[in-house]
C-alpha cells in the first residue's frame, strides 16, 4: 500500500477533497478529479461513443453555421479558448472566422503543448499564444493581443458540470477577461423535450459497452493508486439518472453490498445501496440558458440547435452596459 501522507504531500487537493467528500451523508467526490490521464483517455472514448450526440452535435452545428458566425463575430478577433483545443472543433470556429490570434488557456502544460503545436501547423501565420493557467482563476492575457477585440470559446457543454453559482461566477469571470466589445462561443446541452427522450439522454451517461462505467470508476481506481485506497472496485456499480426536478444528469457510483475501506488516511463505511455522487451535467431549455447569459453579464444574440433539438450553439456579447471594469 502507498504511505497515504506521502501520496497527501503530491496531491494533496485530490486527498482533502476525498476525505471531507466521502465524511458527508451524501458521499460526494467532485468532477473535476475524473481527468487523470486514465479518464482523460475514458473521455476522449465517451465523446466517440454511438449514444454520446453531444459531441458530434456540436461540430455539425460548428460546421452548417460556420458562415453565419463569421458574419456575427468579424475577422481578426483574439480568440481565447477556456480549455485547450484538442478536438475537432477548434479548428473548424478558426478556419470560419479569420481569427488575429488564437491564445489557448488550459491548466495541463502538456496538452496545451500539443494543442497548439497542432494547430499552429494547421493555421500557419496565426499567432498562437498559448497560457498555462487554471481559467477559473485570474490569469494574464499576452502582450499579443492587447488591443484586439476578442472572442471566447467555451464548446463542449463543460460548463453544466458546474453547480449553477459557479457556472454564473465563471461566466462573469469570461466577461472579465474577454473585456469590453468581446463575445462568446458557447456549447450548451439541452434538457429532454420532443427530439430528446430522457431515455436517450441517460443512455448518453450509461452507453451499453460501458465505458462511462469505467470512466466513472475510475475515480475509485484512481483513488486506490494515489491515495493508499484499498477500495473494492467491484463492489461498485455505475448509475447515471436524469434529476427532472434540478434539470441535471448525475453520475453516481452505488455500493452493491455493505463495504469499509480506508482511503486518503482515514476509515470509510457504506450500506449496501448508498451512493458516492460523482457529477452533475446540467442541461437547459433555450430559455434558461438566454437567463444565464443575462444573469451573468451577456446578453444573447443567436442560438443554433439541431433538428431534434438535442443540443445548442450559442453567440452571446458582453453586456458591456451591465459589467464594472
Ligand atoms: C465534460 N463534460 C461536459 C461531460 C458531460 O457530458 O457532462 C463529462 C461526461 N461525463 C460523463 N460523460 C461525459
Amino acid at each position: 500500500m502507498a504511505h497515504p501522507m506521502l501520496v497527501a504531500d503530491v496531491s494533496g487537493d485530490f486527498a482533502s477533497a476525498v476525505r471531507a467528500g466521502l465524511a458527508q451523508a451524501q458521499k460526494v467526490i467532485p468532477a473535476r478529479f475524473f481527468y487523470d490521464r486514465a479518464g482523460s483517455e475514458l473521455f476522449e472514448d465517451i465523446t466517440r461513443l454511438a449514444e454520446y450526440y453531444p459531441t458530434r452535435t456540436e461540430i455539425g452545428l460548428l460546421t452548417a453555421h460556420a458562415a453565419a458566425l463569421a458574419a456575427a463575430v468579424g475577422p481578426g478577433r483574439a480568440v481565447i479558448e477556456f480549455g485547450s483545443g484538442s478536438s475537432a472543433k477548434t479548428p473548424l470556429l478558426l478556419g470560419a472566422i479569420r481569427p488575429g490570434a488564437y491564445v489557448p488557456v488550459d491548466i495541463s502544460a502538456a496538452f496545451l503543448a500539443e494543442s497548439a503545436a497542432a494547430l499552429g501547423a494547421r493555421f500557419p501565420g496565426l499567432p498562437v499564444l498559448p497560457v498555462a493557467a487554471d481559467f477559473t482563476q485570474d490569469f494574464r492575457v499576452p502582450a499579443a493581443i492587447m488591443g484586439m477585440q476578442r472572442l471566447g470559446f467555451f464548446p463542449g457543454s463543460t460548463l453544466g458540470n458546474l453547480a449553477p453559482v459557479a457556472a454564473v461566477d465563471l461566466l462573469r469571470r469570461f466577461a472579465s477577461v474577454l473585456g469590453a466589445g468581446s463575445a462568446l462561443i458557447i456549447g450548451l446541452d439541452l434538457a429532454p423535450g420532443p427530439g430528446k427522450s430522457v431515455a436517450e439522454l441517460e443512455a448518453a451517461y450509461d452507453d451499453a459497452a460501458g465505458v462511462t462505467a469505467a470512466f466513472n470508476l475510475n475515480l475509485l481506481h484512481r483513488i486506490n493508486r494515489e491515495l493508499g485506497g484499498d477500495i473494492e472496485t467491484d463492489a461498485f456499480a455505475h448509475r447515471a439518472l436524469w434529476n427532472p426536478d434540478l434539470g441535471r444528469i448525475e453520475m453516481h457510483l452505488v455500493a452493491r453490498r455493505a463495504l469499509v475501506f480506508s482511503a486518503a488516511g482515514r476509515q470509510f463505511a457504506m450500506a449496501a445501496g448508498e451512493t458516492i455522487h460523482t457529477e452533475n451535467s446540467y442541461k437547459w431549455m433555450l430559455a434558461e440558458a438566454r437567463m444565464l447569459a443575462m444573469a451573468s453579464g451577456w446578453a444573447p444574440v443567436n442560438s443554433w440547435t439541431d433538428a431534434d433539438g438535442r443540443f445548442s450553439l450559442n453567440l452571446w456579447q458582453r453586456d458591456d452596459a451591465r459589467m464594472q471594469p
